[in-house]
């Protein structure tokens, strides 16, 4: 008798990134601009970097609690107090990233067979992680609406809340959201926030792109408006606002009763974040304001750029995001953006991910990541708007 040997099978159901796809076929082509990934393309500020080095020289290697060091947990809580939330510092849990955020509460909060509902676009790894853990995921499709020149991706909140029926465990809203720049209003948050209230339903707000806004400081939040006790984790991450995407660094907001459980899971993990990486998001927190506010002209600009120079083309739907460093456009007649995401990329050589790899209600449409420097923005749309014409979009 032999054993294969060959993971759970649910591993089996997973679906790959198909933006590594496209990114995997990219290795070794030369000259392609790659905007791909939703990463900036400038290193981490000097003042963040510095603070990580004093910390190893200080000898900060070693283990540390599983919620974080103090000093980190209590400049979060004063940082969010700063964007008028009432945070507690006992309700916050560092974690090894957001992503890593999201599978602590995901495994703090969900068992195999439970029904997880979230907007579709979606991050893959929100459904992603879901599925690891035996969830079932349901959908809800934003829709591209609006006049032809000013489309834009909206939900429509008495189909959401259809979806959240009795026994739902937890609604994922990512916003604003990658890859769609949607954003939830502050009446829509409360309407969603009562609705979970009444049934008993958990929101998992992922709020890693809330400093990435671009007419206002954040973007509103669930914490602005629920009660320390109500069924919300709020995740979030050094990775987009500070530019610290390899450091992994993130945070969880939870009410006190879920610490215990996130303690537990955090020792499972990763058992805790290294201290030296913790002391540069103190210097994130308490001197990255002058930074994000640079950021944020910059990734305006790039916006701007993006959706004048891709709106102009012929067939090419460009909503215009309200947060998130992303371009997610639908180009007329395209019904295999993975099929166009590789015409691209070998075509025209520009790096883009397909709008399918974000769920079915992506197909037809490509995401494009505009934080990069203008000149590669520039050509990057030259060879788009170039390779659509030849092409048209099939
Ligand atoms: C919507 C969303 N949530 C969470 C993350 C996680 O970021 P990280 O794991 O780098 O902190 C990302 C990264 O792309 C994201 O787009």
């Amino acid at each position: 008798m032999s054993y294969p040997a060959v993971a759970r099978a649910a591993m089996e159901g997973l679906d790959g990134s198909l933006i590594r796809t496209v990114f995997a076929e990219g290795a070794g082509l030369e000259d392609v601009i790659p905007l791909w990934f939703g990463e900036p393309d400038v290193v981490t500020p000097g003042f963040i970097r510095e603070a990580a080095k004093q910390g190893l020289d200080a000898g900060r290697t070693f283990y540390n609690s599983n919620f974080g060091i103090d000093e980190l947990r209590a400049a979060i809580a004063q940082y969010q107090s700063g964007l008028g939330r009432s945070v507690r510092f006992d309700g916050v849990c560092v974690t090894a990233s957001g992503v890593n955020a999201i599978m602590l509460a995901c495994q703090a909060l969900l068992d195999p067979g439970d029904r997880v509902v979230l907007p579709e676009p979606f991050w893959p790894n929100l459904a992603g992680i879901s599925r690891v853990l035996g969830a079932e995921v349901a959908t809800v499709p934003l829709r591209l609406r609006g006049a032809a020149w000013s489309p834009a991706w909206s939900v429509d909140l008495d189909e959401l809340l259809a979806a959240l029926t009795p026994g739902t465990r937890m609604v994922m809203l990512n916003a604003p959201a990658n890859p769609t720049g949607w954003m939830l209003s502050r009446a829509e948050q409360e309407v969603l926030l009562a609705h979970g209230r009444r049934l008993g339903i958990w929101i998992l707000a992922d709020d890693v792109y809330e400093r990435v806004v671009f007419d206002q400081p954040a973007a509103p939040a669930f914490l602005d408006i629920a009660h320390a006790d109500d069924r919300l984790v709020s995740i979030n991450s050094f990775s987009k606002s500070w530019a610290m995407t390899g450091w992994r660094l993130g945070w969880i907001n939870a009410p006190s009763t879920l610490m215990p459980a996130l303690g537990k899971i955090s020792e499972f993990n990763t058992s805790c974040t290294p201290p030296f990486v913790q002391l540069a998001g103190i210097a994130a927190l308490q001197q990255g304001e002058p930074f994000i506010a640079a950021t944020m002209a910059r990734y305006r600009a790039m916006r701007d750029l993006a959706c004048a120079r891709l709106g102009s083309i012929p067939g090419v739907s460009v909503p215009v995001p309200g947060g998130a460093m992303y371009s997610f456009f639908a180009v007329e007649g395209c019904t295999d953006s993975l099929a166009l995401a590789r015409s691209l990329l070998h075509g025209a050589h520009v790096g883009l991910a397909p709008g399918r790899a974000f769920g079915p209600a992506g197909e037809g449409c490509l995401r494009l990541c505009f934080a990069v420097a203008e000149d590669r923005l520039q050509a990057a749309c030259d060879r788009i708007a170039d390779h659509l014409a030849h092409t048209g979009g099939r």
